[in-house]
């Protein structure tokens, strides 16, 4: 399959492009500084675009069936986080004018406000507040996903992400905002990237979790 990562040099981007090109897939890594990528292979290109463009994004997509997004925004105590939704408006648009409908793209558990009532202690009132402007940005990009019809997306929801790679391990999913055990409570709190790259990736040739947000983490 022809599929184009953003955010190709971040953490879990770097675990996308890698199991891509194994299974076989054709890679665009769309990137703003190709000097990060230091992967060879004959079935990646490497390109260089600004993820808030419209026209920038354009030519890279056409062609690509499938649209992979790993970027990540850092968290900001002084102003909005707007680089989820700023650059999910652009990607879109490039979308449609590419004509690409499948789009796979990770945010985090507990984006939803009302969500993480649950968690333990120091999640709940340490981490989230912490890092509450980019969940909320998360989930703003999550609501505008809801309104696109013309366009098959899906939204995967990690725990922490630890720098591990991919295993063997059974997931467990939950349409939702953290994956519950049988009284509510969240089953854990963290899972590898390689783990998360694996799953965005077994997504490619499965529709159950299209137009749908889904939690994720590993057995
Ligand atoms: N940390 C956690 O425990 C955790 C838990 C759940 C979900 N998440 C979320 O999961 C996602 C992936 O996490 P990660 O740790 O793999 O991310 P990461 O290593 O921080 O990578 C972020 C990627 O986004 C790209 N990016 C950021 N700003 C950009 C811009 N203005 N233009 C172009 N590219 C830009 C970065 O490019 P450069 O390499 O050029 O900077 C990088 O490729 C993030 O959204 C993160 O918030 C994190």
């Amino acid at each position: 399959m022809k599929i184009a990562v953003l955010g190709a040099t971040g953490q879990t981007g770097q675990f996308v492009v890698s199991q891509a090109l194994q299974q076989g897939h054709i890679v665009t890594a769309v990137v703003r500084d190709p000097a990060k990528l230091d992967v060879r292979h004959d079935n990646l290109k490497v390109v260089e675009a600004n993820i808030f463009s419209v026209d920038s994004l354009k030519p890279h997509f056409r062609g690509v069936e499938v649209i992979v997004s790993c970027l990540g925004f850092p968290t900001s105590f002084f102003s909005s986080v707007t680089g989820y939704t700023l650059s999910m408006m652009a990607v879109t648009g490039a979308m449609r004018e590419a004509r690409v409908n499948r789009i796979i793209t990770m945010t985090s558990w507990y984006t939803d406000p009302n969500s993480g009532t649950q968690s333990p202690y120091l999640i709940r009132f340490l981490l989230l507040p912490m890092i509450r402007s980019v969940l909320t940005n998360m989930f703003e990009m999550e609501q505008f996903l809801q309104s696109v019809d013309d366009i098959n997306w899906t939204v995967v929801r990690p725990p922490g992400l630890k720098n591990l790679p991919s295993s063997a391990l059974e997931f467990l999913t939950h349409e939702g905002y953290c994956v519950p055990d049988s009284s509510g409570r969240p089953v854990g709190s963290t899972i590898g990237r390689g783990d998360v790259a694996r799953f965005m990736l077994s997504l490619l040739n499965n529709n159950a979790w299209v137009k749908k947000g889904v939690a994720i983490i590993t057995k």
